[in-house]
């Protein structure tokens, strides 16, 4: 699996985003270790903070499917420039891969790459939850 086609995989996702309140639609696709892929998309709804990113809906599929191995995700989007993903992803994605590579792509095509622990350095991880004194 190389890293143009867990992109292609995304834009294809895009193409299901449910976004009637914001127009900004995403795709996602996140590859496990073992080489499978589960995309996603952003799903609204009319009350507006039950709504999903992309991001974690592949993921909770990949996830729900008995997956927790995870190696990359990519993120598809209209805009300008690629965009990376909320903080509540990146939360989110560090609890299964604290490693994970992020490639980011926007609508001609340009693509970002970067690594989840830069992004959310000195994340809050289950190790602090065993550190009550
Ligand atoms: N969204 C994502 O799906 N992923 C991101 O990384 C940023 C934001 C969605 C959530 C909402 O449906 C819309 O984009 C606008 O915030």
């Amino acid at each position: 699996m190389n890293k143009d086609e867990l992109l292609k995989m995304a834009v294809k996702a895009q193409n299901n985003a449910y976004a009637p309140y914001s127009h900004f639609k995403v795709g996602a696709a996140i590859l496990t270790r073992n080489g499978k892929i589960y995309s996603g998309c952003n799903i609204e709804n009319s009350s507006y903070g039950a709504s999903i990113c992309a991001e974690r809906v592949a993921l909770f599929k990949a996830v729900s499917e008995g997956e927790k191995d995870f190696l990359a995700i990519a993120i598809a989007t209209d805009t300008k420039e690629p965009v990376m993903p909320c903080g509540i992803c990146r939360q989110v994605l560090s609890e299964f891969a604290p490693n994970l590579k992020i490639y980011a792509i926007n609508i001609s095509g340009k693509v970002k790459e970067a690594l989840l622990d830069q992004m959310l350095p000195d994340a809050f991880t289950k190790e602090d939850l065993e550190d009550i004194k």
